[in-house]
């Protein structure tokens, strides 16, 4: 036996033992302090704990602003014409952005929308030194019980604008025993919210932030929802507070830790061995295509991991720019074929106006940057602290996508997971479901969270 063979037998086990101690390993549960995130000039007076009512009331300065740059955007021939016959291709098309232009200049009424917005009330309240909004929706107690507590978390390149047709068929469901009072917070550096001043606001500190929040509205014990990092925060708020969350829902439950990223390949490597019985419908992509498919899709999160004040600079000063930057996910997370189409699909599912609202949100605060550094926090795994690896046994209901950008197997979160009710994969719908199939997200979590 040759030198290197015998050093190949020997570095054989030992990854194999590597990637089992990976796979099996458990971490403890991390203290998660109060932390202050405000700016220095602030810290050490005493906070201001009041809840107080906020309407968005966006100042006709802003909006004349926005109206002279879209027109001066859409007048000029900066715009480049896209390719032949690569519909979104390389990107948004530019020939369907001036649409959507047009749209936002001539049709689109901010005022209208803003009251269609303020239907539900909004809040703002000081947590940690940072300016935190939610809309809460408090309805009637049902049969004479009072309404179950539900945190609703949004994620990128999202908002609260996602949840707006869902609240209804959340907090007074028709077939069910209860109803749910609904917490809808702006993510910290999102839309209403105000950012961090300093690194380190990932999406453990958020939970924390939120936990905060629930307990100054009375909530000790609550459900939660989220989706994308809202499902991530979720899942963080489970595993830190596991005797808040009664139980959650999500349409993108996933384990980023190094566990989470093992036994996803294990999973789609040698599906015969480790598929679970509800994923037996499910369509998978070859591993070809789902790394050119990531490789293709993931561009944005590098750069935003890495470098978001600068692209961040740019989508701040053109709503054009932010429009497309933004609007392009809600075409290839929704459904990645439509990639092909000159409009990207996008209005297959949503209303150019609801997808504008969502734009506008990120235009009048002014967010993308603070937003962007979510990424930043969130996915360099040496910074702040991390749970992905750390276990949770809260009830969670995990309702897959197919038409979502990744479609994780119930064996890739079921080690961080310990606890899945109920785990499908749903042939309709994509990465937005709240937003794009209220109904039957609403009917699954509400008869999740009524079987608790
Ligand atoms: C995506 O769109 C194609 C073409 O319109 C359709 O056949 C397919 O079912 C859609 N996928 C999902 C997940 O909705």
């Amino acid at each position: 036996m040759g030198l290197l063979t015998k050093i190949i037998l020997l570095l054989i086990p030992i990854g194999v033992g590597y990637i089992y101690l990976k796979v099996t390993k458990t971490d403890p549960i991390p203290h998660v302090e109060d932390a202050y995130w405000g700016p220095k000039s602030e810290q050490g007076k005493k906070e201001d704990t009041t809840i107080r009512p906020f309407k968005i009331d966006i100042s006709a300065a802003v909006l004349d602003d926005l109206k002279t740059r879209l027109t001066r955007e859409l007048d000029s021939d900066r715009l480049v014409t896209p390719l032949e016959g690569v519909g979104f291709g390389y990107g948004f098309n530019s020939i369907f952005l001036k649409t959507v232009g047009n749209h936002w200049l001539n049709k689109y009424d901010w005022r209208t929308r803003e009251k269609l917005l303020n239907q539900y009330p909004h809040f703002k309240t000081k947590i940690g030194g940072l300016d935190i909004h939610f809309q809460h929706v408090k309805p009637k107690p049902k049969n004479g019980v009072a309404p179950r507590p539900l945190i609703v978390l949004h994620g990128y390149p999202g908002s609260i604008i996602e949840y707006q047709k869902i609240i209804p068929l959340l907090s007074e469901p028709k077939n069910s025993k209860y109803n749910y009072e609904l917490i809808i917070p702006s993510l910290p550096g999102y839309g209403f919210s105000s950012g961090a001043a300093r690194p380190g606001m990932g999406t453990v500190e958020m939970a924390n932030i939120f936990k905060r929040l629930m307990d100054r509205l009375g909530h000790k014990k609550f459900y939660a929802i989220g989706g994308d990092w809202g499902a991530v925060i979720t899942s963080d708020l489970a595993t830190i507070y596991p005797d808040s969350v009664l139980g959650a829902h999500s349409a993108n439950c996933v384990s980023l830790g190094v566990q989470g990223h093992l036994r996803n390949f294990l999973a789609l490597t040698f599906r015969s061995i480790f598929a679970s019985p509800e994923e037996e419908e499910h369509k998978w992509l070859s591993w070809g295509e789902t790394f050119s498919f990531i490789v293709r899709e993931s561009g944005y999160l590098h750069i935003q991991a890495t470098k978001p004040d600068t692209v961040g600079t740019a989508l701040t000063h053109s709503p054009l720019g932010l429009a497309a930057y933004i609007m392009e996910k809600f075409s290839t997370w929704t459904n990645r074929t439509w990639i092909d189409r000159d409009d990207g699909g996008l209005l297959e599912k949503f209303e150019m106006d609801e997808l504008l609202d969502n734009v506008m949100v990120y235009w009048v605060t002014g967010s993308i940057t603070t937003a962007q550094r979510l990424y930043s926090e969130g996915l360099i795994p040496w910074s702040g602290i991390n749970v992905d690896d750390v276990p949770t046994n809260v009830p969670f209901d995990c309702h897959a996508l197919s038409g979502d950008i990744i479609v994780v197997p119930k064996f890739a979160i079921s080690h961080k997971f310990t606890n899945i009710k109920r785990y499908k994969v749903n042939a309709g719908g994509g990465h937005f479901g709240a937003f794009e199939i209220p109904s039957v997200i609403a009917a699954d979590a509400v008869s999740f969270f009524d079987s608790l």
